[in-house]
């Protein structure tokens, strides 16, 4: 799929790690928003565009990977990822994401690169079709819109 013709209709968002305490972790680095708000916003959009989202959040690495994988057998066309910790460690979920051979987005809240030396690899990126990086939740907002109009 080419991103010029990428207009998804069943999107899986996917929140790694550590990202269920949003609103009340480090609200100095992540924001105040909780993750039921993000995902609240980002199903109004969805359902605004007329486009099935599916949310889950786990803390997980093999229940984030089962996740991948029942989206390789249902209707799943695009996933939003933030892979939180995993972004840095996780040679499996991305193996995950690659046997999926479905496009992603890779979204971090924070400016990764801008962050402790640790944070500036990512398993995900030379994968992804686009990382968006450090816009807090817009990052989220941002890479569904691009997702359901291209746009
Ligand atoms: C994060 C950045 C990661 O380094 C960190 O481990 C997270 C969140 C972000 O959204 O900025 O948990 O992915």
């Amino acid at each position: 799929m080419t991103s010029g013709k990428l207009v998804a209709k069943n999107i899986l968002i996917l929140h790694g790690p550590n990202l269920n305490l949003l609103g009340s972790r480090e609200p100095d680095v992540y924001g105040s928003e909780t993750l039921e708000e993000i995902n609240g916003n980002l199903s109004k959009l969805a359902t605004k565009a007329n486009v099935s989202l599916v949310s889950f959040q786990s803390n997980s690495e093999a229940d984030l990977i089962s996740r991948i994988q029942q989206a390789m057998e249902d209707e799943t066309d695009f996933i939003i990822i933030n892979p939180a910790a995993f972004t840095h460690t996780s040679i499996a979920l991305r193996d995950a994401l690659s046997a999926a051979r479905l496009p992603f987005i890779e979204v971090h809240l924070t400016n990764i690169f801008a962050r402790e030396t640790f944070r500036r690899e990512s398993y995900f990126s030379s994968l992804a079709l686009g990382v968006i990086s450090g816009l807090g939740a817009r990052s989220y907002y941002l890479a569904l819109k691009y997702a359901i109009c291209n746009c």
